[in-house]
């Protein structure tokens, strides 16, 4: 069986594709002009060049190919071509992944593009799975907990904007790679989407204090109070100086992302590791 998996050269993409071709799956990678191959130039591929916001080499890359595995962002706003791309190359099977930041009670730039991405497969007649991972990690490449790791390593503090209580549930990448070959394996999910997330909830707090066990390093958390912090942020987006950290993160962060993945774990006996053991790996390798 042949799959063409957009999205191939990025964080989650560069550990699925292996998986996928580990399991049997003939690959093909749909990648950019200026995409960096390097994280997989070992590998066994086939190449498709192009970029999702042309549709022609998007359809000719998924000609002759029985799978669509769709791990380029659905918050750039080329599902509907991206659907359209699929039904005229005759492909009928599409994984998706999408992310719990759907369910984000803020008014954030992309909910609204990926709400509408969402709701376009699941009208598209495409015998389509939607994965929704929470925050992930667990490479250098995470953009999030590497960034937190490193912050960790040279500070003996650390800054938390507003309590810390506020739950969140982060998967380690190679447990959503291993949710895209399980969901693609189960007809069951045909039609379905799931929410996918680490194995249990737990609070900034304590993401700070399991890394920083992992360190062996006392770490000081020094509480920010949140809205003068969220407000100042804002002011400095308005006269363009750039933080490291968004208004828009510092909001999120005060909000409880913890997600059951009960239908996940019964439809395709989806079982994730823990924070403990996924921020080892990380810091260890
Ligand atoms: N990272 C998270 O914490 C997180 C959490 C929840 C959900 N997600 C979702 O998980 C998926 C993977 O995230 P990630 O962090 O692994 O992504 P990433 O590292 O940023 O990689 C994005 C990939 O998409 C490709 N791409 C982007 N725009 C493209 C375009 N116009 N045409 C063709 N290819 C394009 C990139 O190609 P280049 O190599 O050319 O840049 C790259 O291979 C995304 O759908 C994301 O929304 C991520």
């Amino acid at each position: 069986m042949k799959v063409l998996v957009t999205g191939a050269t990025g964080f989650t993409g560069s550990r699925v594709v292996p998986l996928l071709l580990d399991s049997g799956y003939q690959v093909r990678c749909f990648v950019r002009e200026t995409s960096d191959r390097s994280p997989l130039s070992s590998l066994k591929v086939e190449w498709a060049v192009g970029d999702l916001s042309n549709p022609k080499a998007l359809t000719a890359a998924l000609r002759d190919t029985d799978v669509l595995v769709n791990i380029a962002s659905l918050g750039f706003g080329h599902a509907a071509s991206i659907l359209r791309s699929a039904k005229e190359a005759g492909v009928k099977r599409g994984i998706f992944i999408s992310t719990t930041a759907i369910f984000t009670q803020l008014n954030t730039s992309s909910k609204s593009i990926r709400l509408a991405a969402e709701e376009a497969i699941q009208a598209s007649g495409l015998d389509y799975t939607i994965l929704r991972p929470t925050m992930i990690y667990g490479s250098p490449r995470d953009r999030n907990m590497w960034r937190l790791i490193r912050f960790m390593k040279q500070s003996p503090i650390i800054p938390v904007v507003g309590s810390g209580n506020h739950l969140q549930q982060p998967i380690f990448v190679d447990d959503v790679a291993q949710a895209v070959l399980l969901a693609l394996q189960n007809n069951v999910t045909i039609g379905r989407s799931y929410n996918i997330a680490g194995k249990t909830p737990l609070t900034y707090n304590q993401v700070i204090d399991t890394v920083a066990f992992t360190l062996r390093k006392r770490m000081w958390k020094l509480h920010l109070p949140y809205m003068p912090i969220v407000r100042f942020l804002q002011f400095t987006e308005r006269i363009r100086l750039r933080l490291p950290i968004k208004a828009e993160q510092a909001l999120r962060l005060n909000e409880n992302k913890a997600f059951l993945y009960e239908e996940a774990k019964k439809d395709f006996g989806f079982s994730p590791r823990s924070f403990e053991e996924g921020i080892k790996i990380e810091i260890e390798n």
